[in-house]
């Protein structure tokens, strides 16, 4: 038995060594290949986050699939019981149970989990292959309530500019503000960032508006302004305000149509009366 194993051995690794050599050679077909990551852009602070890498082994056994952000913080060694290990601080929040040869899931992220993530996979005979591949997550402490518009009057004539400021509370990274005018993006006039007193990791928005109105802004007299705020998907809030057009008073008395039909109609019955008079005296001094 020995003799014929140690016999026949050397023949099967030759062949085996020289069909994969021919297929790598002839079709390109080689071990581990399509290696790729995903993580979410953007995840809440406190929330529990799944990353997977994926691969594809073709004729390759899996060695490891290693993770890092910066440092190395999970390993997974198939041939090792158990065959996870995890490393550091990030490694302690790493869900063990949860996490396998494809997925790593990470609980309770905090904003200093911002950054980085590599995934690294090496494949075992017979191509020894490994591949890197990375992606970038950002942990974000979102806004602790809603933005909120401060508009300087509330009443507008065409041609007025409306000023106001969307505050939007602190958070990191600090949220994003647009604003529309009856649905029109318009840009804000500035944007401050300023840091939170209490923590100096967060700064709050202040962002301005600074629109002066045309006839063509005001929709039956009313302009819709809205601020959106945004901290990437994860938080989207807005505040909104309706500002009433004011028509000028003066209009009223000289301008429109209806008055002057008024004034035309007095007009005409006093010159009906004046011409009547007359007719009638003409008559009269005739007979
Ligand atoms: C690579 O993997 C992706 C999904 O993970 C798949 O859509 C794609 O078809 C694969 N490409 C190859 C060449 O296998
Ligand atoms: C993570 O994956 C598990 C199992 O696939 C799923 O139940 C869970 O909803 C996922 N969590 C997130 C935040 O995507
Ligand atoms: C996974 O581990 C956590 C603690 O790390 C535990 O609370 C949970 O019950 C475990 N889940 C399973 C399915 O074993
Ligand atoms: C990350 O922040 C948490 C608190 O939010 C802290 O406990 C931890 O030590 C920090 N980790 C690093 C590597 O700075
Ligand atoms: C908006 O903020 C700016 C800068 O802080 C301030 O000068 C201005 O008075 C504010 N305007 C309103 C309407 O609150
Ligand atoms: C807003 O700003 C962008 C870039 O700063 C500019 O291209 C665009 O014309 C501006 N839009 C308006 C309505 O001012
Ligand atoms: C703010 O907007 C910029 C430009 O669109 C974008 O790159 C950035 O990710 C946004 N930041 C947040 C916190 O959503």
């Amino acid at each position: 038995m020995r003799s014929a194993a140690r016999y026949r051995d050397p023949r099967s690794t030759l062949s085996a060594s020289l069909l994969c050599v021919l297929l790598t050679a002839v079709t390109g077909v080689h071990g581990l290949s399509n290696v790729s990551i995903d993580i979410p852009l953007a995840v809440a602070t406190g929330t529990t986050v799944n990353m997977s890498c994926r691969y594809d082994l073709q004729s390759d056994m899996l060695y490891t699939v290693k993770w890092y952000k910066g440092s190395e913080f999970f390993r997974y060694v198939p041939k090792e019981m158990p065959p996870i290990a995890v490393f550091g601080d990030l490694g302690a929040k790493v869900e063990t149970n949860q996490s396998d040869a494809n997925r790593v899931v990470l609980k309770d992220v905090q904003p200093n989990h911002t950054g980085k993530y590599r995934c690294e996979v090496s494949g075992d005979s017979p191509s020894f292959n490994t591949v890197m591949v990375a992606g970038y997550m950002h942990v974000a402490s979102l806004p602790n309530g809603d933005p909120q518009l401060r508009i300087e009057k509330t009443r507008y004539a065409v041609g007025d500019t409306v000023r106001g400021n969307c505050t939007v509370p602190s958070g990191n990274p600090p949220a994003n503000v647009t604003w529309t005018v009856n649905g029109t993006p318009v840009n804000s006039s500035f944007t401050l960032k300023i840091v939170d007193k209490n923590d100096n990791q967060q700064q709050m928005t202040i962002a301005g508006l600074d629109f002066e109105t045309m006839q063509d802004n005001f929709r039956n007299g009313i302009l819709h302004i809205v601020c959106q705020a945004n901290v990437f998907h994860l938080y989207q809030r807005t505040a909104d305000v309706l500002l009433k057009e004011e028509r000028p008073r003066l209009a009223s008395v000289l301008g429109t149509r209806e008055s002057s039909y008024i004034g035309n109609a007095a007009k005409n019955t006093a010159e009906y009366f004046y011409i009547t008079a007359i007719t009638t005296l003409l008559l009269c001094s005739l007979r």
